[in-house]
């Protein structure tokens, strides 16, 4: 699709679509342990996101999402399952749950969450069982060492195949060519993936029969192996969401995509969107004039998303590449023709990286909130926490110091004022991870109280987006200058100008018809004639007459 085509998305088109809920809500990421601790022992907990929900309402949020919060020996932040039908303790029981999801619809707010389906811990029950009897075929078994597989630690012979860390054992979901010659090469409907393609079934009906509106799911990518054109692993999700789709029709199934791993598993697995975890190719391409190696982990020279400290010699041409990378990866996203957007993750650095302050961000956030994606907010960037780039793990690279995550974690900043900015009335020293040490680090409370604050503008644009059906997800956005700034329009006539650069620019724009343009939201643009001036980080919605 050419850059300046107009994009539709699928609800109106496509029945069968996701929820308007989902399809033009604003989703809330919340990683549990660092959200808000009710009971003093330094870790998040869910009592303490349902002390905040009136906080997330006010802010404007439609959909909860949670990372991991089920049992779990936490050697990866949850990502490593012993019980997935229990919430773990850390955080409360399956009833706070419940209560929590009933709390957020009373605010009109639903939740989705985290369903690790490619790998358990090492603790899991089916886990242990499996590495004690060489007939249990839960897992991936080999009889002899070779890529990504980790010695026994059980009575049974062999190796099993790890997903992720070696603490996270792939669940056998089958080959897409099985091989007789090597036994655990098994095809996808032998009884040990067959079991496991039953287990995600009643896992997904278990949480959904409490009141859970969907799920986000990790590595959907990962099940079936050797799958190099995934056709095995989109099977098996189809056959489950078709599933989904008669128990539960309101749900939402989302899965972790990344354009190298996932092409398409968003459209071919049946989902309802893609979800743009590993964002760095789009992100990059559009504010860091497509840098690679932004992430920390991949020893990226500025961990930054959104890198605004463009290089002027490149000119437009960051904007033209993110054009293309996103219509590629709508296109793969499937008939919804939908893609969430996060401002960052627990995975990689915040927002708020490398000094990016104020207007900077308000005009990141201006284009995430009006363009044709759906966007997601990670804990924390709403107030500019910032990351803190070094800060040693407590989980995750402790297994592999290739990851390095818990500068994008520290505890959410709710008062300035408070002890442990309001996050947890625990000794410092037993907070589970610390809290940005700065002095003048960002909090809600200060924010709340100051209209002209980055949480404020967020809210206001939230606001504006709920009131403005042109601004929404599924409007039509047609890109009328794609260099510097970056020049689009909602529906007919809702108009949005952001400047990612520090530098005013100016462009001539074909499609405007000297129509008057008033500001609805923003700053340091100015539409005159089919002139659009901008100043540096000048982000702006207006209305054309
Ligand atoms: C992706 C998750 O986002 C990440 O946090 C986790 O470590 C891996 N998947 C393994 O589950
Ligand atoms: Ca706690």
């Amino acid at each position: 699709m050419a850059p300046n085509a107009p994009m539709s998305h699928g609800s109106a088109d496509h029945p069968d679509g996701p929820p308007g809920w989902f399809a033009d809500g604003v989703v809330y990421e919340i990683y549990p342990q660092s959200f808000a601790d009710s009971n003093g022992d330094g870790i998040g907990d869910l009592r303490g996101v349902i002390d905040h929900l009136d906080h997330l309402a006010w802010l404007g949020v439609d959909v909860i999402w949670f990372n991991p919060c089920f049992a779990s020996p936490f050697r990866d932040a949850g990502y490593d399952v012993e019980d997935y039908l229990a919430i773990a303790p850390r955080y409360g029981t399956n009833e706070d749950m419940m209560e929590l999801v009933r709390a957020a619809r009373e605010r009109g707010m639903r939740v989705l969450l985290d369903l690790v389906a490619g790998h358990t811990s090492i603790e899991h029950p089916w886990f242990q069982a499996s590495a004690t009897d060489p007939g249990d075929d839960r897992y991936i078994w080999a009889d002899r060492p070779g890529p990504g597989l980790v010695r026994s630690p059980g009575s049974r012979p062999g190796w099993y195949l790890r997903n992720f860390f070696d603490e996270q054992p792939a669940l056998n979901f089958g080959y897409a060519h099985p091989d007789h010659r090597e036994p655990w090469r098994q095809p996808a409907d032998a009884p040990g993936p067959t079991a496991n393609r039953e287990a995600l079934k009643e896992i997904i009906g278990f949480w959904l029969d409490k009141g859970v509106a969907g799920f986000r799911v990790d590595m959907a990518f990962s099940l079936v192996k050797d799958d190099d054109d995934l056709d095995a692993t989109a099977a098996l999700w189809r056959e489950i969401r078709a599933w989904m789709r008669g128990a539960y029709p309101d749900a939402v199934l989302v899965p972790e995509s990344d354009e190298a791993q996932t092409p398409g598993v968003g459209a071919r697995g049946g989902f309802d969107a893609d979800f743009a975890l590993v964002i760095h190719r789009e992100h990059s391409a559009l504010f860091n004039n497509g840098g690679a190696g932004v992430l920390p982990w991949q020893g990226g020279a500025e961990p930054c998303y959104f890198d605004a400290h463009a290089d002027p010699a490149t000119g437009g041409r960051a904007l033209v590449e993110f054009l293309r990378l996103w219509h590629a990866r709508l296109d793969a996203s499937g008939p919804h023709r939908l893609v969430v957007l996060p401002t960052s993750d627990h995975d990689f650095s915040r927002l708020a990286c490398g000094g990016r302050e104020g207007d900077e961000l308000r005009a990141i956030f201006t284009f995430l909130l009006t363009w044709g994606s759906i966007p997601s907010i990670y804990y924390g960037d709403e107030i500019g926490m910032r990351y803190l780039p070094g800060l040693p793990d407590v989980e995750g690279s402790v297994w592999d110091p290739r990851f390095n995550r818990a500068g994008c974690r520290t505890p959410m900043q709710w008062d300035a004022e408070a002890p442990n900015a309001g996050f947890s009335s625990a000794e410092p020293e037993r907070l589970y991870l610390p809290l940005d040490p700065r002095a003048d680090r960002p909090a809600v409370a200060q924010q709340r109280a100051d209209d002209a604050s980055l949480l404020c503008f967020v809210r206001d644009l939230i606001a504006l987006r709920r009131a403005t059906p042109a601004l929404r997800t599924t409007a039509r956005t047609r890109v009328l200058a794609a260099g510097y700034p970056l020049v689009y329009l909602r529906g007919s006539d809702h108009l949005v100008v952001v400047n990612p650069r520090r530098d005013a620019v100016e462009v001539r724009v074909d499609g405007l018809d000297g129509r008057d343009a008033s500001l609805l939201l923003g700053s340091g643009v100015v539409v005159a004639g089919s002139t659009v001036s901008a100043a540096g980080h000048a982000h702006a919605v207006l209305s054309l007459a």
